[in-house]
C-alpha cells in the first residue's frame, strides 16, 4: 500500500499555496499520479518536483500542448487529452489522483469525482484542492473586511482600462450577468460546490475523507501583511483529501 502525507503549507515556490503535497512513507515508488484539469501544469510540476510519474490531462487541446512545450520534456510526465469524465483507461491505475481548481468548471463534478476515485488504486489517494468554501457564500465579517482591505491597499492597473476585452465582457454581461470573459465554463452561480455531496460520493465509491480544511486563498496583489493578519480569522476555499479503501474495487 502507498502511504502519504499531506500537509497544507503556506508557502510553495514563494507563495502561499492551497496544499503541498509532501510524501513521506512509499512502499511503493515511483508513485503514478494524475493530474485532472491539469490547465497550465502548476500542480504537475510540483508532482515531477516530488518525483512523481504524472499524466496530465485536460480538455484544452492548447493548455495540454503548453504542457507538452514546458514539461513534457522532463522525465516521468505524459500529457493526455481528456475527455471530460476523468479517466478514459483501466480502473485502479493511479496511487495519486488529484484536481486542483477544477471542479467549478464541471457540470457533472460529482461524477467527476467518481471517476477519480475508480482511476485510483485501493490504498491511493484522491485529493480535491482549491475550490470555494462555504465562507465565500457565506462571508463573515471578517471576510469582508479583509476583502475591503486587501482592494483598496492593491493598486489599480490601468492597463485593463486599453483592454477591449474589459468593454466587451461588460456588454455581453448586460445580457448573461453569469458571462466569465475567461472563456471556460463556470456552472455554478459563485462556482458552488455542495462539499456535503462530494464527501458522500467519495464515501459511497470506497473512499475516506482522511483531511479537509478551509483556507484563505493568498491571491496576487494581496499585501502579504494583511494576508497573514487575516489567514487564521476567515477562510474562502477548500481541500479535501481522501484514502481509497484497500479492499474497494
Ligand atoms: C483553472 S484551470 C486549472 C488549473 C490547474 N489545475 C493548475 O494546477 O493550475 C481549469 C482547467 O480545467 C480544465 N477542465 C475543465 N473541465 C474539465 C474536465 N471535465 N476534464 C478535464 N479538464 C477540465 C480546463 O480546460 C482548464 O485547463
Amino acid at each position: 500500500m502507498v502511504r502519504f502525507s499531506i500537509h497544507a503549507s503556506r508557502r510553495v515556490s514563494g507563495r502561499p499555496f492551497g496544499t503541498h503535497l509532501l510524501l513521506s512513507k512509499l512502499a511503493r515508488i515511483p508513485v503514478r499520479a494524475l493530474d485532472v484539469g491539469c490547465g497550465s501544469g502548476n500542480l504537475t510540476s510540483h508532482l515531477l518536483e516530488l518525483g512523481f510519474h504524472v499524466t496530465s490531462a485536460d480538455l484544452s487541446p492548447a493548455f495540454l500542448c503548453l504542457v507538452e512545450n514546458v514539461l513534457g520534456r522532463r522525465a516521468g510526465c505524459e500529457c493526455l487529452p481528456s475527455t471530460g469524465k476523468g479517466w478514459p483507461g483501466p480502473d485502479a491505475s493511479f496511487d495519486f489522483v488529484a484536481t486542483y481548481f477544477v471542479l467549478h468548471h464541471v457540470p457533472d463534478y460529482l461524477g467527476l469525482v467518481s471517476e477519480m476515485v475508480r482511476a485510483t488504486k485501493p490504498g491511493g489517494i484522491v485529493c480535491v484542492d482549491h475550490e470555494a468554501s462555504e465562507g465565500s457564500w457565506n462571508p463573515s465579517p471578517e471576510y469582508l473586511k479583509f476583502k475591503r482591505q486587501a482592494e483598496q491597499a492593491m493598486p489599480f492597473d490601468w492597463s485593463k482600462l486599453v483592454d477591449p476585452m474589459r468593454y466587451v465582457s461588460r456588454f455581453r454581461k448586460l445580457f448573461n450577468p453569469r458571462y466569465q470573459a475567461e472563456g471556460n465554463i463556470h456552472v455554478f452561480p459563485d462556482d458552488y460546490i455542495a462539499w456535503p455531496r462530494v464527501r458522500q460520493t467519495l464515501q459511497e465509491s470506497g473512499c475516506e475523507v482522511v483531511w479537509e480544511q478551509d483556507y484563505l486563498l493568498f491571491q496576487r496583489g494581496y499585501p502579504e501583511d494583511l494576508f497573514e493578519a487575516y489567514r487564521e480569522q476567515c477562510a474562502d476555499t477548500h481541500v479535501l483529501v481522501a484514502g481509497k479503501r484497500a479492499g474497494a474495487a
